[in-house]
């Protein structure tokens, strides 16, 4: 048996998974975030420990026997937070989360320093890690100056879990001290951030064990005495090993609260100027590409609020199939852009508005928005070398066809939906824990779900779709023009 643990931005899953992969049982549990201050967004990692603790005892009331058999453990988190330790191992302040804003200032003098993007291979984005430090120093510094090691979300839970200070690859990657290529913390980044090397943690792989289970916990949590933890991986990483996303041709696009289109990488080929993240992969030898746009089923759910009718309500009006672009445009900026524009700034638009635009409408708009948004991450994508292909479509937005055949037909790409399962982040992180311990190799545990359909891009609508993106391509300097 194996423990994969998903440490989410709204809460902690738990997921048991036997020795063929095949998930056995899971339990979440959910806690807040808080915002003491517009922008900033914070949680108490004493939260995540509890909700783990709540989570596995659950599990243990219901599973007692194959919790008993754990032989290894992998945790994914929510990627670039910084949780900051004193000399004891004790939580300095509340830790400060990817979505968190304050530090745009920090972020964009670190971006402008000579071979930062060259060394880390991204843009350094507002929500990274190493601005976040900067503006402790700057505005807590008695704070600061306690610092005895910096976690990441998923690296705490490590040290949680083991008493050791380890930290995977791929979330690494995204605090912008890593020299992403060498795999290793960067001298020059880390002085540039005023940070040392002995203040972060040691660098493993994600599919690589990192350390042992204390025995305090094996023994409350009916464990033997010799579970592995393994280094364990950023969300979208761990997301990616659960379905099998590994190299060159497989990748995802992702409908959540956020967009993600995702591919495997067998070589580094980062291009920070485009706005494409360019990080480590969780196991070694391979990193990732992807376009990250921020509001996505966050789009729909905001039209949702603002007419009063359900997501699924208003994506029913349109039926599963598309029939063309609707002239109405949506730019879905609603929380600024990261992919291609990397601009916090910028916010959505309709242009186009008729007098016969109606409720339907709007939500073929955003709909299509958001579809554009995808694409322009493929082109910036594209332009790193990567072919995109093998894509799986997965997230809730995917449960709506009529989206899904949009996004194919404006990508030009078949997508994969998957049988119903599990095959979130929870479960890359279990079978990171399977690679750790020697279950088996990358390519026999990291597999793809069995596909349930496949959507065809619509050959008859392509130009038409292609000549709407390209409007909505021309949108973002215009609108950006009169903000
Ligand atoms: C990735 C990113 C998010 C967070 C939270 O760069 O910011 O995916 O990991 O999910």
């Amino acid at each position: 048996m194996f423990l994969g643990l998903d440490l989410g931005t709204s809460g902690l899953r738990a997921l048991l998974v036997n020795d063929a992969g095949a998930p056995v049982a899971s339990e979440a549990e959910s806690y807040e975030v808080s915002h003491p201050h517009a922008g900033w967004s914070e949680q108490d990692p004493g939260h995540w420990t509890e909700a783990l603790d709540n989570a596995i005892s659950r599990l243990k009331a219901s599973h007692a026997a194959e919790l008993s058999a754990v032989r290894g453990i992998g945790v994914s988190g929510h990627m670039h937070g910084a949780t900051l330790l004193d000399d004891d191992g004790k939580v300095i302040r509340p830790c400060i989360l990817w979505n968190d804003t304050r530090s745009f200032e920090e972020a964009a003098q670190f971006d402008a320093l000579s071979g930062v993007r060259d060394l880390s291979g991204n843009i350094v984005f507002p929500g990274f890690t190493a601005p976040k430090l900067l503006w402790v120093a700057k505005h807590e510094p008695e704070a600061f100056a306690r610092i005895a090691k910096v976690l990441l979300p998923a690296a705490y839970l490590n040290y949680h879990l083991t008493g050791d200070y380890f930290a995977d690859m791929s979330d690494s990657a995204g605090t912008s001290w890593l020299d992403v290529g060498g795999r290793e913390w960067s001298a020059d980044l880390l002085a540039a951030g005023g940070m040392t090397a002995g203040q972060m943690p040691r660098l493993v792989e994600g599919s690589e064990v990192g350390g042992l289970l204390r025995s305090d916990l094996a023994q409350a949590w009916g464990m033997s005495a010799n579970v592995q933890v393994v280094g364990g991986a950023g969300d979208n990483a761990a997301a990616a090993c659960g379905v099998g996303a590994m190299r060159e041709g497989q990748g995802f696009v992702s409908l959540g609260t956020s967009g993600v289109l995702l591919t495997g990488r067998d070589g580094y080929a980062p291009l920070p100027a485009s706005a494409v993240h360019t990080f480590c992969h969780a196991v070694p030898g391979q990193w990732y590409q992807m376009g990250v746009i921020l509001a996505a089923t966050d789009s729909l759910n905001w039209l949702s609020r603002v007419t009063g009718a359900k997501p699924a309500e208003l994506s029913g009006e349109l039926g599963d199939a598309i029939q063309g672009p609707e002239r109405l445009r949506f730019l879905p900026y609603l929380s600024g852009e990261r992919t291609p524009h990397n601009d916090s700034h910028i916010r959505g638009a309709f242009l186009n508005l008729g007098v016969e635009s109606d409720r339907k409408a709007m939500t073929q708009a955003v709909m299509e928005g958001v579809a554009f948004a995808l694409r322009d991450c493929a082109e910036a994508i594209g332009q790193t070398g990567a072919e995109l292909g093998g894509l799986l479509a997965i997230g809730g937005g995917t449960a709506s066809r009529f989206w899904v055949e949009t996004i194919a037909t404006t990508l030009g790409l078949p997508l994969d939906l998957p049988e119903a399962g599990d095959f979130g982040a929870a479960l890359g992180a279990a079978r990171l824990a399977m690679v750790g311990t020697g279950e088996g190799a990358v390519e026999e545990i990291m597999t793809r779900p069995t596909v349930a359909h496949t959507i065809e891009p619509r050959e008859d609508l392509r130009p038409a779709y292609e000549e709407a993106y390209q409007a909505f391509r021309g949108s973002y300097p215009a609108i950006k023009s009169l903000g």
